[in-house]
């Protein structure tokens, strides 16, 4: 079981049957290298569900009620409130419906915001519009005032986050990755910053953890970043999980969040 993985794991350990991630994502595995008989499973731990519906709850709140407005304002000792519009009038869309996606989505839903979500194949989820595919992908953005992005990081999903992406969205959109760093061409995040086109954005992941100390995101008023700390594998669920995947395993059944190495996720 590891987070990230030893060099030469395969021949390192000649009897590997199954790498186990310790986080819900597998990016930082070579899916490719993987001999035929080695299973990689990804943790789906509940913990890191909740920890997801709390860490998105927090940042869409934070934002659509103007937090780092007020923080500014607040240490310049400047009384400055700005007008807010109710929930039921901002949509929240989310890149990538699997796990995390729909339980973020269903909980904003109940907080009474309106939400959608853009994932590769069709979802039905009861409260959120649904769209998929590249050809669904405009509509989606369109009508998004914070994008929240819970994808996995692929081959195909590397550098979504980008200048064509941000400036299909309504103008002052507001962006929250959650996701991983290389999803998002920090340049341009500066860039639609600068010129308007994204008001604000909350990061959990940059591109590299941790960032220099020159990085511009650090100091930059339209940014709040957190230290990858959106939900992490907890010791006590996450051994349950590890647990009933290793008699899952033994009795030649199909574990919880195996991988589909051609996939990448
Ligand atoms: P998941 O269950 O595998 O869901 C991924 C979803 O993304 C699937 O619904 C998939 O659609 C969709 N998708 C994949 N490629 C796509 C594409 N090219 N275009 C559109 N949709 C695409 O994963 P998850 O458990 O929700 O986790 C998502 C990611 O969150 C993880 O991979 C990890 O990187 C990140 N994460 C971050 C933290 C943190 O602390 N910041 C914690 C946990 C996880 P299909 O099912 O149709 O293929
Ligand atoms: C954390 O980022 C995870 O993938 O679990």
């Amino acid at each position: 079981m590891a987070w990230q993985p030893p060099s030469n794991p395969f021949q390192r350990y000649p009897n590997l049957k199954v790498i186990f991630s310790i986080g819900a994502g597998v990016d930082q595995f070579d899916c490719e290298s993987f001999p035929n008989h080695v299973r990689l499973v990804r943790m789906l731990d509940p913990s890191i569900t909740q920890g997801m519906v709390e860490y998105a709850t927090l940042a869409v709140l934070s934002l659509h009620r103007h937090l780092p407005h007020y923080l500014i304002a607040q240490r310049q000792a400047a009384w400055q409130p700005v007008p807010w519009t109710p929930a039921s009038q901002c949509t929240v869309g989310i890149l990538g419906l699997g796990h995390l996606g729909q339980a973020v989505a269903t909980q904003l839903s109940y907080l009474g915001f309106q939400v959608a979500g853009w994932n590769r194949t069709h979802r039905e989820i009861n409260g959120i519009r649904c769209f998929s595919g590249p050809e669904e992908r405009a509509a989606f953005l369109a009508e998004t005032d914070i994008l929240i992005c819970l994808l996995p990081l692929t081959d195909s999903t590397r550098g979504i986050l980008n200048r064509d992406l941000f400036y299909q969205l309504p103008r002052g959109a507001k962006l929250i990755n959650a996701a991983r760093g290389a999803h998002l061409n920090e340049q341009d995040l500066l860039q639609a910053l600068d010129e308007g086109q994204l008001s604000v954005a909350m990061l959990d992941v940059v591109e590299q953890e941790p960032p220099l100390k020159e990085h511009p995101f650090w100091q930059h008023p339209g940014i709040i970043m957190t230290p990858h700390i959106a939900a992490t594998t907890q010791k006590d669920s996450g051994f349950d999980v590890l647990l009933e995947n290793i008699r899952r395993h033994r009795a030649g059944k199909q574990m919880l969040g195996e991988v589909d190495l051609n996939r990448g996720y």
